[in-house]
C-alpha cells in the first residue's frame, strides 16, 4: 500500500498546533517535579486516564491544569523543542505555532519568559532540523477584551518574535465580535489574524470572524458545511480552514472519524488543511492525523497532494518561499 508512505513522507506545513497541547504527560511530570509544582494526578498513567473528553470544555479544564507546570524559559524551550522534533519526523517543514500567554501570565510567569523560550526553540529548529517555525499569540476568549488588550501591550516589546494573533479557548458564548477592537488594533500593527470559529460554535461565528475580525484563516471551521452561503464565501475568497480531525473525534464534534466532513470540504473547493491541534491530548501528531483520517474517510493520493499544497498556500510564509515550495 503506497498511500500511507506518501502521507507520511510528503512535505507539509502545520498551521494549527497549540504548543501547550503538545506537552506530553511524561514532560508534565518531569516539570512538576523540577519546579516543585503539585498536580492532582498520581502518575503518568493516572493523568492519561483523565484524557477522556466529552466536549471542548472538558478538555480545556485538563489542558490548563497541565500547563500549570511551565515556569522557566527552559520549560517553554523544552516543550517547543519536543514538538519540533516530532514535527520534523513527520516531514513538517514549516509550523505556525499557537501559544496561550494568559494561561502563564495569570500564574505570575513573565511574558518575556514565555516568548523567549518558545522563540529560541523555533530558531534552533531552523538551524538544526531544517524546520521553519513561527509563533502566533492567542487571546483566551473566555476572558475579557480588556485583558486581551493588556496581553497585547505586554507582548509588544517582543513584536518581532511573533507573526500574528489568534483567538481560542471556550467558543460557545464567546463570539468573535467580543474581540473586534483588539483585532482591529492588531491589524493596524501588521500582525496576521486568525481565529477559532465553527469548532463547536455555529456558522454565524465564522461569518463574524471573517467580517468583523477580518481574519485571514479560520481555525477548525467544520460547522461551516451547515451554511451553503458560508461555504460559497469560503471558496470564493479562498479562506483556509485549519481542520484537526483527531481533535474533532476526541472532543465529540463528530461521533466517528468516518463521519468527518474533510472530504466534503475539499469537494466544495475549500482550502482545507490537516493539523494536530493538541497532539499530546488527542492521540496523534501530524502523520497520525493524516493516516487515520485517510483510512477512515476513504481519501486518496489526489487529496493528499491537495492537502499538502493547501497547507503551503494557507501559510504566512513570504510569497517567494511559497513559490519555491510549489
Ligand atoms: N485551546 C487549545 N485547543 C483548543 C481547541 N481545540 N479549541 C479551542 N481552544 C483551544
Ligand atoms: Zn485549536
Amino acid at each position: 500500500e503506497r498511500l500511507p508512505a506518501l502521507l507520511a513522507a510528503m512535505p507539509k506545513a502545520e498551521l494549527h498546533i497549540h504548543i501547550e497541547g503538545s506537552l506530553e504527560p511524561e514532560l508534565i511530570f518531569a516539570m512538576a517535579r523540577r519546579n516543585g509544582v503539585s498536580i492532582p494526578y498520581a502518575s503518568v498513567e493516572d493523568l492519561r486516564r483523565a484524557y477522556a473528553f466529552s466536549n471542548l470544555q472538558s478538555f480545556l479544564d485538563i489542558y490548563y491544569a497541565g500547563a500549570s507546570v511551565l515556569i522557566t524559559e527552559q520549560d517553554f524551550f523544552d516543550m517547543a523543542w519536543a514538538y519540533l522534533e516530532k514535527a520534523a519526523a513527520d516531514h513538517v517543514v514549516h509550523a505556525e505555532i499557537f501559544f496561550d500567554p494568559q494561561t502563564h501570565t495569570a500564574r505570575g510567569v513573565a511574558m518575556d519568559t514565555v516568548i523567549r523560550g518558545l522563540h529560541r526553540a523555533c530558531t534552533q529548529a531552523q538551524a538544526t532540523l531544517g524546520v521553519s517555525a513561527s509563533l502566533i499569540l492567542c487571546f483566551l476568549r473566555h476572558l475579557s477584551e480588556e485583558e486581551a488588550f493588556q496581553t497585547l501591550e505586554q507582548a509588544l516589546p517582543l513584536r518581532d518574535l511573533f507573526i500574528g494573533v489568534g483567538l481560542d479557548s471556550s467558543e460557545v458564548g464567546h463570539p468573535p465580535e467580543k474581540f473586534a477592537r483588539v483585532f482591529a488594533r492588531c491589524r493596524e500593527l501588521g500582525l496576521h489574524l486568525v481565529a477559532h470559529a465553527g469548532e463547536e460554535g455555529p456558522p454565524a461565528y465564522v461569518w463574524t470572524a471573517l467580517d468583523l475580525l477580518r481574519v485571514e484563516r479560520i481555525d477548525h471551521g467544520v460547522q461551516s458545511t451547515r451554511d451553503p452561503a458560508l461555504m460559497a464565501r469560503l471558496a470564493k475568497d479562498r479562506i483556509p480552514l485549519t481542520v484537526c480531525p483527531l481533535s474533532n473525534l476526541k472532543l465529540c464534534v463528530f461521533p466517528r472519524l468516518a463521519d468527518h466532513n474533510l472530504g466534503a470540504l475539499l469537494d466544495a473547493g475549500l482550502v482545507a488543511t490537516v493539523n494536530s491541534d493538541d497532539p499530546a491530548y488527542f492521540g496523534g501528531y501530524m502523520n497520525d492525523n493524516f493516516l487515520q483520517t485517510f483510512q477512515a474517510v476513504n481519501l486518496h493520493a489526489a487529496q493528499a497532494w491537495q492537502l499538502a499544497a493547501n497547507s503551503f498556500e494557507a501559510s504566512f510564509v513570504d510569497a517567494p518561499l511559497k513559490r519555491a515550495w510549489r
